[in-house]
């Protein structure tokens, strides 16, 4: 099942992108976004799965689709039940401003097996393989920096550390910086930064600090298929989310660390992203005259493959492009 889903997975991604990517730098975030949504939605009816979303743009009264508990795929007899949490955009400023490392990106699962988390904050610490098992997010960000170093046989001068760029963290980034660490301060995109500490090879090593809590699943399905670790907790803005969470089935204790087997403990994850502008790991949508070329990653967890895809997508093939290499 994983194998064909994660080929199904990546067409959706890889839709969407395509779809998002014609807004690039026309300054309208929501129409981006407005357009990976629906590209992604039309191509899911398409697979065969009785899917259900279970994290996307919003409850049932605030989003026309893909909104939490709706249903998608054909929904044939005998087709495999599903849980899909969607971000059909992470990054919706930095394609309106043409800004790098905007992906399209979603996670299934078998049922039951991605957290139900509601659109609030989290607090979270990622890291790579050789740093999972080796960080937590009870200690002080100074501490979890000289483990990080430690762990991958480094001064704390030579990791470097992702974080928000948001006044909330401000005491972070000091005590990160005063800890001796590099940090590369990120307008958005802490789904995508997450992934990136577990490549090797694109010179960021965790994600700390605060932010969407859907991402954080996300993530999570990502960094499992890829041996890392996410540490998270809920920070809620305000009561009504807090309540959400609990009806939402989550405990709302914000002392409790959500780990990475928690957030995705599905054992038959699928992870799809594509590139929508050039980012560290995946290249942007590429357009030509009669079609477009899309860079993607996709992961199964059971299998343990990771494949890098690199896609041309023609539009019309009376007037087919030349392929090149
Ligand atoms: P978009 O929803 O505009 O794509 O933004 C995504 C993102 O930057 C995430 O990567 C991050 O987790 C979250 O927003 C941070 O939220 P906030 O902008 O409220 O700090």
């Amino acid at each position: 099942m994983e194998q064909l889903l994660a080929l199904d997975m990546v067409r959706v991604t890889e839709i969407a992108a395509i779809a998002s990517a014609r807004f690039m730098g026309r300054g309208d975030r929501m129409a981006a976004d407005q357009a990976a949504t629906e590209a992604m939605r039309k191509i899911m009816d398409e697979i065969d799965m009785a899917g259900t979303i279970v994290i996307g743009e919003g409850e049932r009264d605030e989003a026309p689709m893909l909104y939490i508990g709706e249903q998608v795929g054909t929904r044939a007899p005998g087709v495999p039940a599903i849980d899909i949490a969607v971000d059909p955009l992470e990054g919706t400023n930095l394609v309106a401003f043409g800004q790098a490392g905007a992906i399209t990106v979603l996670a299934a699962s078998e049922k039951g097996g991605l957290l139900h988390a509601p659109d609030t904050y989290l607090d979270k610490l990622c890291v790579g393989p050789v740093v999972a098992g080796k960080v937590d997010i009870t200690r002080t960000p100074t501490e979890n920096v000289h483990r990080i170093a430690e762990a991958l046989g480094r001064k704390p001068q030579d990791i470097t550390i992702v974080i928000l760029e948001r006044a909330r963290h401000e005491g972070l980034i000091n005590e990160v910086r005063a800890a001796g660490a590099r940090i590369k301060l990120i307008t958005d995109g802490d789904l995508s930064a997450a992934i990136s500490c577990a490549v090797s090879g694109t010179g960021v090593h965790a994600v700390m600090g605060t932010g969407g809590a859907p991402e954080g699943v996300i993530t999570a399905a990502a960094l499992r298929c890829l041996g890392g670790e996410i540490q998270a907790r809920f920070r809620f803005r305000n009561p009504e989310e807090r309540a959400r969470a609990i009806k939402m089935g989550n405990d709302d204790d914000e002392s409790r660390v959500y780990r990475t087997e928690e957030l995705a403990s599905g054992e038959n994850l699928v992870f799809a992203a594509t590139g929508v502008t050039k980012g560290d790991l995946l290249d942007g949508v590429r357009f030509f005259g009669g079609g477009a070329r899309t860079h993607s990653l996709v992961m199964s967890y059971q299998s343990k493959q990771v494949r890098f895809v690199d896609t041309v997508q023609m539009f019309d093939l009376s007037k087919p492009p030349t392929v090149r290499l």
